[in-house]
């Protein structure tokens, strides 16, 4: 008698002829309209899944995977995973992978995007001009900051902040990073991007971009001190995620002339944003879009459906999957399955 096929679950539309290839392996159960799912439901959804495809607005830890004993992979379509516990799911035997490389150049485009139409108040004086307040040309209009010749901080130099350094660099920009620890020196030299302590990268930067990736370890740490330490004049543009800021602290420092002007692409209570934010004028605000370039979007979901293939041993890297965040569960999840099959 033929095995029965094992099931993934793909928590979100995402591309249906990309997700499509995942029914040469799997009964697939696909959910059709963008969905917020409880955690209950997501647990429910687990239950008999060897499998699942996952973004960022699915949280999933100890309790989500607790009735769920068959579930080996979870494929998160994004590069940041905070929304997966990945002890629980390492001692659990199922492997977690996401999808770096593929967005960086587009993440990279994006952070430098929202660093200039907030250094230049282009939404501003966008929302101004369509407010009908234009009345005439005048000298003093929507002064912005320069980005040439200004100096860059850029906190969490992994790829994506490599990537906006090589910009910047285009730009005429000094740059500065700080960073878990330091660059090689090549990678340096190359990035035009020197090394700063956290205190000198908040002092000296008239321009700070946030990149780095969150853990409870910098939960605000952009903080009112934080935020002290800046330039009066300078922009905060925070690419990587809401918790990283403090919101509140944020939208006083903007409020009283601490800071000039941030752009924000994420929240801490995404999708809502904070009503203090919203009615400033000197916030530039995007939903969470810093990969969404249609190529990226389409690259990051097919990386996500082989990895989910190949770690659910099947494909032509059945058992190794090409980006792996806890490597380690791939030999976990082998000792359990012969454990439970008596081996
Ligand atoms: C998006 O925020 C991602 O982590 O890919």
């Amino acid at each position: 008698m033929a095995e029965a096929r094992r099931r993934v679950w793909v928590s979100q539309p995402l591309f249906d002829d990309i997700v499509e290839r995942l029914r040469a392996h799997f009964d697939v159960t696909q959910v059709d309209a963008v969905t917020e799912h409880a955690p209950q439901a997501i647990a429910e959804s687990l239950r008999d899944s060897a499998g699942a495809l996952v973004t960022l607005n699915e949280r999933i830890g100890a309790a989500e995977i607790a009735g769920a004993p068959q579930l080996r992979a979870i494929a998160n379509v994004g590069v940041g995973y905070n929304n997966l516990d990945i002890p629980a799911l390492t001692s659990a035997g199922i492997v977690a992978t996401n999808t770096p490389d593929v967005l960086t150049e587009t993440t990279a485009d994006f952070g430098f995007a929202l660093l200039m139409a907030t250094a230049r108040r282009i939404t501003e004086s966008e929302r101004w001009l369509r407010e009908g307040k234009w009345q005439q040309w005048s000298f003093g209009t929507m002064l912005g900051a320069d980005l040439h010749g200004s100096t860059l901080g850029i906190l969490g130099m992994g790829r994506i902040g490599q990537g906006i350094a090589r910009r910047a660099r285009g730009f005429g920009m000094r740059v500065l990073y700080h960073n878990r620890s330091r660059l090689p020196a090549d990678v340096e030299l190359e990035t035009g991007a020197a090394y700063a302590s956290f205190e000198a990268l908040l002092a000296q930067s008239d321009h700070l971009v946030l990149v780095l990736p969150y853990s409870p370890q910098v939960h605000h740490l952009i903080d009112a001190v934080a935020l002290a330490k800046m330039k009066p004049t300078a922009t905060l543009v925070n690419i990587a995620r809401g918790g990283i800021v403090d919101e509140a602290a944020l939208a006083d420092a903007l409020a009283h002339g601490r800071l000039a002007a941030a752009g924000l692409d994420v929240y801490e209570g995404e999708p809502t944003v904070r009503p203090e934010l919203l009615a400033l004028r000197n916030v530039v605000l995007t939903p969470h879009i810093a990969s969404g370039s249609l190529a990226t979007r389409r690259a990051m979901v097919a990386l996500a459906v082989d990895n989910l293939i190949a770690a659910l041993g099947e494909g032509p890297r059945a058992g190794d999957p090409p980006t792996p965040v806890n490597p380690e569960a791939l030999v976990a999840g082998k000792t359990i399955i012969a454990k439970r099959q008596g081996a």
